[in-house]
């Protein structure tokens, strides 16, 4: 199969200067993600590099100037995982290696309480290697790795994450707060 990073990039560009909103956009780029995990050769040894603080580790393979665009891979160590969270975007993951535990989460309140979020599990789904998930910029989802070796997944967002304003929510003690800015790396 023919299809490069580049290409897929250059999908991208093409899928949203046509205009249309995440339910346009994010139908069009699932089986374009599936497609490029497909794609042999692409992937380094060092994406799997984790973060020790993080106990997750990203590799930026693209973003635009105007910080639309990112694309980043994400290993996951094994136990490792990160809160609740939305992206203020569309986002698409797929998987490249592993099982990653994905659950989706309701809020049952109305955001009227500064701080405050009601959460409940709506629905559990494992993303394994070619298997796609797609997110609204309001969806709040959670990620695990369950397994005992690293996972790694490829993620696309409309626009990168250091540039909205997110929000990470603890759903044990019902706390909502800025979501903290994950440390990343650019691609070698
Ligand atoms: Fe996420």
């Amino acid at each position: 199969m023919t299809y490069s990073l580049e290409a897929f990039v250059n999908d991208l560009r093409r899928l949203t200067a046509e205009g249309g909103g995440p339910k346009d956009i994010l139908p069009e780029v699932a089986p374009l993600a599936a497609k490029l995990a497909e794609t042999p050769g692409w992937i380094k040894p060092d994406f799997y590099e984790v973060d020790p603080e993080q106990g997750i580790g990203i590799t930026v393979l693209h973003e635009e100037a105007d910080h639309t665009l990112l694309v980043e891979t994400i290993v996951w160590a094994p136990g490792k995982g990160v809160l609740p969270h939305d992206h203020q975007t569309w986002g698409c993951v797929v998987g490249l290696d592993g099982i990653e535990r994905n659950t989706i989460w309701k809020r049952n309140d109305d955001g009227g309480a500064p701080g405050h979020a009601d959460l409940t599990v709506y629905h559990e789904a494992n993303v394994g290697a070619g298997q796609t998930i797609v997110f609204m910029p309001d969806d709040i989802h959670s990620v695990q790795n369950h397994g005992d070796t690293p996972t790694l997944s490829l993620h696309i967002y409309g626009k990168s994450l250091a540039h909205v304003s997110r929000s990470e929510f603890d759903p044990d003690t019902s706390v909502v707060r800025p979501c903290p800015i994950r440390k990343k790396r650019p691609a070698a």
